[in-house]
């Protein structure tokens, strides 16, 4: 198997704002070609700083950056071309309609105009906004208008997009949409790297996630390799009627796959790798040596655990 080439690359990328702030901080990143790659940090980690360098929109202090193979500050209007961007907050010409704001942005991108046309009206159907063509954007929820900035943002065909905090703000429903719309995408090939401060969202979506704090990677692996990085991946929550001291033992030393246990508010937990086929194990073993289970509860280790173990902190912060 061959390793996709890198479509995003930089190297000591660094931004220092007047004033001293090292928002970002020797950056080395490669996201490659298809994956939908996840910046997942808490507020002024350098996620917006990071994503405007890469858009061009931020002059980096020092370091390099390329996407598609072209440096990003020595030919800025050759990366645009290459890349869709739908930044933090709403940037929707609203002197046009919904229609409009696509129609004029393939035009300013070089697309005749039948192609913009038919474009604009194909992508209002894919987004689910074609009975608000002629609506101003003024008229639209916020889940609509993010998903005009999406669709204006591939547009103009860009194989690479840049979404800063794409979700932020959305209802769950709102949000729940905007990810099957960034599913469809990475389906149809491009390169999504996107910024987010929830770790749902960067464990569902993501095929890899850079954690950052303070401008700088602290961890870089797909979700599943960073949730075992932090130990346990699944906990177990077990109650008994019986003693659950005992059972704790018990289970211990009976099950394979326990890689320790604990007994939190009378309840036994079970830290395993996968909770796969482990149920009727626990179960059968704790009834047949006395123990009668009043509840079981699986719960799965997540993204926050990572950056908790890591930085001592949360990341709502
Ligand atoms: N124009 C600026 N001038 C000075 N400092 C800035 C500027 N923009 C950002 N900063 C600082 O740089 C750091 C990183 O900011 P950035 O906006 O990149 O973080 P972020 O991860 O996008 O945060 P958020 O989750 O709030 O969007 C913060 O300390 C911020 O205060
Ligand atoms: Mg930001």
């Amino acid at each position: 198997m061959t390793t996709p080439s890198p479509v995003i690359e930089t190297s000591g990328l660094t931004k220092v704002y007047p004033g001293g702030v090292r928002a970002v901080d020797d950056l080395e990143l490669v996201v490659r070609a298809g994956e939908i790659f996840g910046l997942l940090g808490p507020n002024g980690a350098g996620k917006t700083t990071t994503a405007g360098m890469l858009t061009t929109r931020i002059i980096p202090t020092s370091g390099w950056a390329r996407v598609g193979g072209v440096d990003v500050v020595a030919r800025p209007a050759e990366a645009k071309r290459l890349i869709g961007v739908v930044p933090q907050t709403n940037t929707l010409d609203r002197s046009l309609t919904v229609r409009e704001n696509l129609y004029f942005h393939g035009r300013f991108f070089g697309m005749d105009v039948r192609t913009a046309r038919s474009e604009a009206v194909r992508l209002l159907e894919q987004f689910r906004l074609a009975d608000r063509a002629d609506a101003r954007v003024d008229a639209l929820s916020g889940g609509m208008a993010q998903r005009l900035m999406v669709a204006r943002a591939v547009m103009h065909r860009p194989p690479v997009l840049f979404l800063d905090e794409p979700t932020a703000g959305l209802d769950p429903q709102s949000r729940i949409a905007l990810w099957e719309i960034l599913g469809q995408l990475h389906g149809e090939g491009h390169t999504i790297l996107l910024t987010t401060h929830y770790m749902e969202e960067a464990d569902q979506l993501c095929d890899r996630v850079a954690i950052i704090d303070q401008g700088k990677v602290i961890a870089l692996d797909t979700p599943g390799a960073l949730k075992r990085s932090a130990g346990a991946e699944t906990t177990l929550i077990v109650s008994t009627s019986a003693d659950p001291t005992a059972l704790a033992s018990l289970l211990l030393s009976e099950v394979a796959g326990v890689l320790d246990v604990a007994v939190v508010d009378g309840r036994v937990h079970v830290g395993v790798h996968s909770s796969q086929g482990l149920l009727p194990l626990v179960v059968q073993l704790a009834e047949r040596n006395g123990f009668p289970l009043t509840d079981l509860s699986v719960t799965e280790a997540t993204l926050e655990t990572v950056f908790i173990r890591l930085t001592g902190k949360d990341l709502r912060e």
